[in-house]
């Protein structure tokens, strides 16, 4: 591969699913209540907030140069307007654990969880959020801007409307979601709305976290937030590169299925084009493709490898989307996350050979990509299920918190190592 000099290869994490004790969060609070849709609580975790020194040296080692990790919001901002300074010093250490390593941050600002409070002064359905998220960001990028070289916003600002679609669907079939939700039935569905309800002291029907079902009115606030956190970053921190993810499937179509592609590319992708515009790069998310015949996307092929999430095992997406991406965008691209959820790891070093092709030729092309981020750095939090999924280029015992790097680790390691 001939990547160029300065390509950033690295792991991706998001705070949640790997630092553990995330105890002021939305997430946090429904992992506890009974009848909860999450298969196990996050807990500890990967205990990474303990642990980052070590697992950001061994990512060096390595030979990986870069690292996208988000700064927990709910740890920064217990309560409203109250910003604890001790954890403004933890992400202080961890990024200046990052440079003194050689390794490039990439800092998300939220990834899917926020802090309890938000959702009681009415979650990411209120008008008032958006002001509420740039003044958070206002405030990180103030103290921590000047070791932030990219930032992104809001991690998937499109996965919430995704997964509402997913959700529809479930009610009447089943099918697979992209990222860890649990679509089994719910029992004690209604002792769990009683509890959420006491827990965030407003009516269950009022919760709604970042995931939560959502209208297409609500997705403009989450857009809103980004456009909002993006003007205040530039603000206090003007070298600091600023995005926001989104998670593309590779849509294709059947004969017969072109229209019903095109209006899934509308939803997942080309009707937030007016708000990255402006944006210094894109951060993009793949991990499969999705294949729409006449009467809507198909069902993954019995005879199909599939990963652990029972996605189809398709690593040639990254490639496609990002030519597709590319013909909509003129800001350079990012891969934020690419990953495949199995216990065979050669499965995930031919992945990542798969990706990485793609990616090379892209920048053949004359495609800006500036870097390719796997998921996961660690074996993690898969959300509502749980530990189950092993997404992790180094794997965790969980009894001891012993981190066991996988191969695949040490050949995207190998490949980073090229190029520098
Ligand atoms: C999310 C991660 C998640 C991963 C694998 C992405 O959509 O950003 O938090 O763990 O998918 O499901």
């Amino acid at each position: 591969m001939r990547l160029p000099k300065e390509f950033l290869i690295g792991a991706s994490t998001a705070a949640h699913q790997v630092e553990g004790n995330n105890i002021h969060s939305d997430y946090w609070m429904m992992e506890q209540l009974e009848g909860t849709s999450f298969k196990e609580r996050s807990g500890i975790a990967v205990d990474h907030y303990n642990r980052f020194k070590q697992d950001i040296q061994f990512m060096a080692e390595l030979g990986l140069n870069a690292y996208r990790f988000s700064i927990e919001w709910a740890r920064i901002e217990p309560e409203e307007g109250r910003f604890d300074e001790k954890e403004v010093a933890h992400y202080h250490n961890v990024l200046q654990a990052c440079h003194d390593n050689g390794i490039t941050p990439i800092v998300t600002l939220h990834h899917f969880t926020s802090p309890q409070w938000l959702i009681t002064a009415g979650g990411w359905r209120s008008s008032e959020t958006p002001a509420r998220f740039a003044k958070y960001c206002e405030f990180i990028m103030s103290e921590l801007g000047e070791l932030i070289p990219y930032v992104c916003t809001i991690n998937e600002a499109n996965m919430p409307l995704a997964l509402t679609k997913i959700m529809k669907k479930y009610q009447a079939s089943s099918g697979v979601a992209q990222i860890g939700i649990n679509t089994e039935v719910q029992r004690n569905r209604e002792k769990y709305k009683a509890q959420m309800a006491e827990a965030f002291r407003i009516s269950a029907d009022e919760v709604h976290v970042f995931l939560s079902p959502m209208t297409s009115a609500d997705i403009g606030l989450i857009f809103q937030a980004h456009t909002e956190a993006r003007q205040a970053i530039r603000r206090v921190s003007p070298s600091t590169k600023v995005g926001i993810t989104l998670s593309l499937y590779d849509i294709q179509a059947l004969p017969g299925g072109e229209a019903l592609a095109e209006e899934a590319m509308h939803e997942e992708f080309l009707q937030f084009l007016p708000y990255l515009t402006e944006d210094d790069f894109f951060g993009l998310q793949n991990y499969t493709r999705m294949i729409y015949g006449p009467d809507g996307p198909l069902a993954v092929p019995e005879s199909a490898e599939k990963t652990q999430m029972g996605n189809e095992y398709y690593p040639q997406a990254l490639e496609a989307v990002i030519r597709y991406a590319s013909k909509h965008l003129s800001i350079p691209i990012i891969v934020t996350e690419n990953g495949v959820a199995t216990d065979q790891d050669e499965r995930r070093i031919a992945f990542i050979d798969t990706a990485l092709h793609g990616i090379q030729a892209c920048l053949d092309e004359g495609i800006q990509v500036l870097g390719y981020m796997h998921w996961s750095l660690l074996d993690n939090f898969e959300w509502q299920l749980g530990y189950s999924k092993r997404f992790g280029l180094i794997e965790v015992n969980w009894e001891t918190q012993e981190r066991i790097p996988k191969p695949s680790a040490y050949h995207l390691g190998s490949i980073a190592k090229q190029i520098q």
